[in-house]
This record gives structure tokens, C-alpha cells and sequence, in this order.
């Protein structure tokens, strides 16, 4: 046991290592703006998360495919995905949203760069991620019809019907009259929709056929409402070296969450029931390679950052 977890994030850390070195290198260089925005945005980007939505969209593509050539050709997609989620982040932490100080280990944003350029940072990054997946299209190894599909799938999975619905959700939920099911689609989109997203797209460009990406998607359902019940513990309990931000975040801005609305103990079950349903369905759908996204559920369960 103790042997596959030590496994399991030796490879993340090297994932981890691949997404960094391609995101050093995202925004072309040559490319004119001001150097403030460009610090804004590295600044962010490379302060060192961990990198689970990039590394799901290259564990996806492994689970579909044999020929290490698919995965390599996924990497501006986990690209893409660590581009919207740390605009995500920046945005997430401004004083009109959650008004943190801290992320990633280091002063938020806004902190640093104020609330001006944090927010334009965000407005770079998210329409960044767009070009990252055209370039997929232009290795040729990928079809611009799987590249569409991708960003028809990221529109909609990080838009308004997707994260950027469940942030808005987030804010207008309100504790005494929010319920468990606004709650769950508060979680689902805000949370869930990226990681389903990374998921999808990494199957798509192995070529995984429909009933394949359908078993991702509610692999990623699960297991991304899994997560963000456990980033509502954390807010808790968590150790703030650990998880590099400040505890207590929700509390201080009255969020309703999982611990507050069923209790602790309540939410450890429900992370383990959705994983192990996550793990269920995802071994129904006989993929070649499963077993790096299971390991991947089973690691966050017990995740401490
Ligand atoms: C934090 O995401 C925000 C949530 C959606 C829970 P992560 O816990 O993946 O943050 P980083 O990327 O490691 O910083
Ligand atoms: C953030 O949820 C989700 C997104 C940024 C989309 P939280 O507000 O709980 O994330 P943290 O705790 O600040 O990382
Ligand atoms: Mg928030
Ligand atoms: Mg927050
Ligand atoms: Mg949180």
C-alpha cells in the first residue's frame, strides 16, 4: 500500500515536472505586450500547484492508448487546462471573490501585481489556452475535428454553463438556505467540470471511442466532486504549509460546504463512496491502460495538499 502511494506521486512529481517545462514555454516570446502582464502571468502559472488537471488530460490519453506518441501530442491540451484553472485561481482569490492572501505558497496575485493587472492575467491566460489547443491541431497528429470537439467541450466546461457557472453559484449561495443539492451543483461545476474536462480531452486524443469518453466523464464527475469535498476539509484542517494557501478561507467568508452542511465524518464517507463508484465505472468501460487514473483516485482520497 505504502509502496503504491510512494509510486504514485513519483509520478506525479515527474508529470508534474513535463507540464512545468511546457508551460515555461507557453506564450511565445516573441510576441509584444507588456512585460508586467507576461510577469503576471508566469508568476501564477509556474508558482507551483499540482498540477492534477494537466496531468489527468496525459493519464487519460494513457489509459487509452498504447503508443506513447498520443500522450506526448496531449501536452498543449494539459497546457490549456492549467492555463484556465490558474486564471480560475487568480480570479477565485480577488476581493470581490473570495479575497485570499495566499496561494500556491506565495502572496495571490492581486497582491503582488494589483487588482488591475491580477485580473487582466486571468483574461490572458483563459484566452491562451484557446491557442494551445489549436496548436494541437496543427501537429497533424491530432484531427481538427477532434480539436473542435475539444473546444466545444472547454467552452462548455469552463463557461457559463460549466466553472464559471459554479463560481457564480458559489457566490450567491448563501448559508441557511443553500441545500445540499445547489451545493452538489455548486461543486460539480466549479470543481468537477475541469477535471471531467482534462479527462475527456485526453481520451480524445487517443481516439477514444464515444462509450469510452462517457465512462471518463462520470469517472470525472465523481471523482472531481470527491476533490472539492476534500478542498472544503482542508479549508479546515489542512496544514497550510501543505496546501500553500490559508485555512479557513470558507468560514471567513460564511461558504456553504460540505463539512457544514453534513458534517466531517459524513463528508470522508461520501469522498470514499464517490471514488470507489468513480473507480466502478471507469473498470466497466475496459480500457487499455485504466490503471494510472485509478491510482490517481485512490491518491486523492487521502490527499493532504
Ligand atoms: C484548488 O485546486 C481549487 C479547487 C478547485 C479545489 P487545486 O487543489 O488543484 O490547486 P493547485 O493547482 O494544486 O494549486
Ligand atoms: C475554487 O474553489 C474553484 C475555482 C477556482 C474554480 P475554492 O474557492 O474552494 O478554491 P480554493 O480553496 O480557494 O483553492
Ligand atoms: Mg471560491
Ligand atoms: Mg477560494
Ligand atoms: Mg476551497
Amino acid at each position: 500500500m505504502a509502496e503504491a502511494r510512494q509510486e504514485i506521486q513519483h509520478y506525479l512529481k515527474e508529470q508534474a515536472q513535463h507540464v512545468e517545462e511546457t508551460l515555461r514555454h507557453i506564450i511565445p516570446e516573441e510576441w509584444d505586450f507588456p512585460v508586467k502582464l507576461r510577469e503576471a502571468v508566469h508568476y501564477s502559472l509556474e508558482a507551483g500547484g499540482k498540477r492534477i488537471r494537466p496531468i489527468m488530460v496525459l493519464a487519460a490519453a494513457e489509459a487509452i492508448s498504447n503508443d506513447p506518441a498520443d500522450v506526448d501530442a496531449a501536452y498543449p491540451v494539459a497546457a490549456a487546462i492549467e492555463l484556465i484553472h490558474t486564471y480560475s485561481l487568480v480570479h477565485d482569490d480577488l476581493p470581490a471573490m473570495d479575497d485570499d492572501d495566499f496561494r500556491r505558497g506565495k502572496p495571490t496575485n492581486h497582491k503582488v501585481f494589483g487588482e488591475a493587472v491580477a485580473i487582466l492575467a486571468g483574461d490572458a491566460m483563459l484566452t491562451h489556452a484557446f491557442y494551445c489547443i489549436a496548436l494541437v491541431a496543427k501537429q497533424k497528429r491530432v484531427s481538427a475535428e477532434t480539436a473542435l470537439a475539444i473546444v466545444e467541450d472547454l467552452s462548455v466546461l469552463a463557461g457559463a454553463a460549466g466553472m464559471v457557472g459554479g463560481q457564480a453559484a458559489d457566490i450567491l449561495g448563501e448559508q441557511g438556505s443553500t441545500s445540499l443539492a445547489e451545493l452538489n451543483y455548486i461543486h460539480l461545476h466549479k470543481t468537477s467540470d475541469l477535471i471531467t474536462f482534462s479527462l475527456k480531452a485526453g481520451g480524445r486524443i487517443a481516439g477514444a471511442q464515444p462509450h469510452q469518453i462517457e465512462a471518463l466523464e462520470g469517472f470525472g464527475q465523481r471523482i472531481g466532486l470527491a476533490f472539492q469535498i476534500q478542498d472544503d476539509i482542508l479549508d479546515l484542517i489542512g496544514d497550510e504549509e501543505k496546501i500553500g494557501k490559508k485555512t479557513n478561507s470558507d468560514v471567513n467568508q460564511n461558504k456553504v460546504t460540505y463539512p457544514y452542511l453534513i458534517g466531517m465524518d459524513e463528508s470522508k464517507a461520501e469522498i470514499k463512496r464517490l471514488t470507489d463508484e468513480a473507480k466502478q465505472l471507469l473498470l466497466s468501460a475496459n480500457l487499455v491502460n485504466p490503471q494510472r487514473l485509478l491510482e490517481l483516485a485512490d491518491y486523492l482520497v487521502n490527499r493532504d495538499r
